[in-house]
C-alpha cells in the first residue's frame, strides 16, 4: 500500500501518490455514505477519541460520523469539562488517555505544534483536526476531493486562495497539497493578512480580487479569523467586504465555469455574499461538508490499517 504514515499530522510530509491512494479510497466511501445503509466495520473494536480544544462544528461531528460508519467506538471528550480546566497539561491529558488504550486520537488544539509533541508521547495513531495556524490536513485532503470532483483532476489548474491568509491553517495545508499536484497557486489578499515569508511558498500574491481571480478555476475563500487577529489588520468589515469580499461581480472575472469554495464557518456579507454562497451552481460549499465525512472515512481507515500492521509484527518481532 503507498499510504505508509503512523499519523495524519500535517499534509508537509505526505507524499503524492499517498494523497492520491487516500483520496481514492475517499470516492468508495462517497458512494457508501450515499447508501441507505452506511455501514462498514473496518473500525470494528477500535475506539477513537475526539478531543477538541478549540470550538468546531463541522470537523468534530464529521469526524465523530466518520468513526462511527466505520464502527469504532468513539468518544467525544469535553474539554471544556475536563480537568485542563484544573490545570492538567496537554500532555499529563494525554498520557491519562492513552493508558486507556485507544486506537485513533482526533486532536484540534489553538497552538501550532501541540498535536506534534502529542503524537510523540501515545503509542496510538494522531489526526490533527487543526493545530493554530500551523495545518488542517483533513480540510485540504477534503478541498482536494472536492475540486478533482468538480474538475475532473486535481493538477494544472489556477486555484486563488483568498482572504486571511496570515492566520489561516486550512491556506497553509491547502498550498502544500495543491503545491504537491502542481497547481498555480494565487493567493490575494490585503499586505497585512499575508504571511511573512510568503516568497518562499512558491504562489503568485495579489492584493486586487480583479486581476486575482483572472481566469482561474477554483476560488477558495477564507474566514476572516478575528479571535487571532490582535489589532487593526483590517480598516472595517465593510471596508473588506468592498475590497475583498466575493460577489458575482468580481466573480466574474474567474473561468466562467469556475467553482466557489469555503471550509466554513462563513461570515456572510464579510468575505463572502450569502446568494453566492448558496448559489449551487456556482458554490460546492455543501459538497465540501459531504466530502469531509468520505476524507475522515479514508484517512482513519488507512491508519489503522498501519497500526494493525504495526502491531501486528510487534507481536510477532518483525521489523516493520
Ligand atoms: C476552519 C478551521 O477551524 O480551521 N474551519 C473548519 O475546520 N472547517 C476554518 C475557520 O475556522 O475559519
Amino acid at each position: 500500500m503507498s499510504f505508509r504514515a503512523k499519523h495524519l499530522l500535517g499534509i508537509e510530509h505526505l507524499r503524492p501518490e499517498e494523497i492520491v491512494t487516500l483520496l481514492d479510497l475517499a470516492d468508495t466511501y462517497v458512494d457508501l455514505n450515499r447508501r441507505s445503509i452506511k455501514r462498514s466495520n473496518v473500525l470494528q473494536g477500535l475506539t477513537q477519541i475526539n478531543m477538541f480544544f478549540e470550538n468546531s462544528t463541522r470537523t468534530q461531528a464529521s469526524f465523530e460520523i466518520a468513526g462511527k460508519r466505520l464502527g469504532a467506538d468513539v468518544m467525544n471528550m469535553s474539554m471544556q469539562a475536563s480537568s485542563i480546566k484544573k490545570g492538567e497539561t496537554l500532555i499529563d491529558t494525554a498520557l491519562t488517555l492513552n493508558a486507556m488504550h485507544p486506537d485513533l486520537l482526533v486532536v484540534r488544539h489553538p497552538h501550532s505544534g501541540a498535536v506534534n509533541l502529542l503524537a510523540e508521547k501515545v503509542n496510538c495513531a494522531v489526526l490533527n483536526a487543526g493545530d493554530g495556524k500551523h495545518e488542517h490536513p483533513t480540510q485540504a485532503l477534503l478541498d482536494a476531493l472536492t475540486i478533482r470532483r468538480a474538475k475532473g483532476r486535481l493538477h494544472r489548474l489556477n486555484i486563488a486562495i483568498c482572504g486571511d491568509i496570515a492566520h489561516s491553517r486550512v491556506a497553509r495545508s491547502n498550498i502544500l497539497l495543491l503545491g504537491k499536484m502542481e497547481n498555480r497557486i494565487r493567493l490575494i489578499g490585503p499586505p497585512t493578512l499575508m504571511p511573512t515569508g510568503i516568497e518562499h511558498f512558491g504562489v503568485e500574491v495579489y492584493d486586487d480580487m480583479r486581476k486575482g481571480l483572472d481566469g482561474v478555476d477554483v476560488v477558495m475563500m477564507l474566514r476572516l479569523q478575528k479571535e487571532r487577529m490582535d489589532g487593526g489588520f483590517i480598516p472595517s468589515e465593510r471596508e473588506y467586504y468592498h475590497r475583498y469580499g466575493l460577489d458575482t461581480e468580481k466573480l466574474a472575472f474567474a473561468k466562467d465555469d469556475a467553482i466557489v469554495m469555503h471550509p466554513g464557518p462563513m461570515n456572510r456579507g464579510v468575505e463572502i455574499d450569502g446568494t453566492l454562497a448558496d448559489d449551487i451552481n456556482r458554490s460546492v460549499i455543501q459538497e465540501q461538508v459531504e466530502m469531509g465525512v468520505a476524507v475522515r472515512m479514508a484517512a482513519m481507515d488507512l491508519l489503522a490499517r498501519n497500526l494493525k500492521a504495526e502491531r501486528g509484527a510487534r507481536a510477532t518481532g518483525v521489523m516493520v
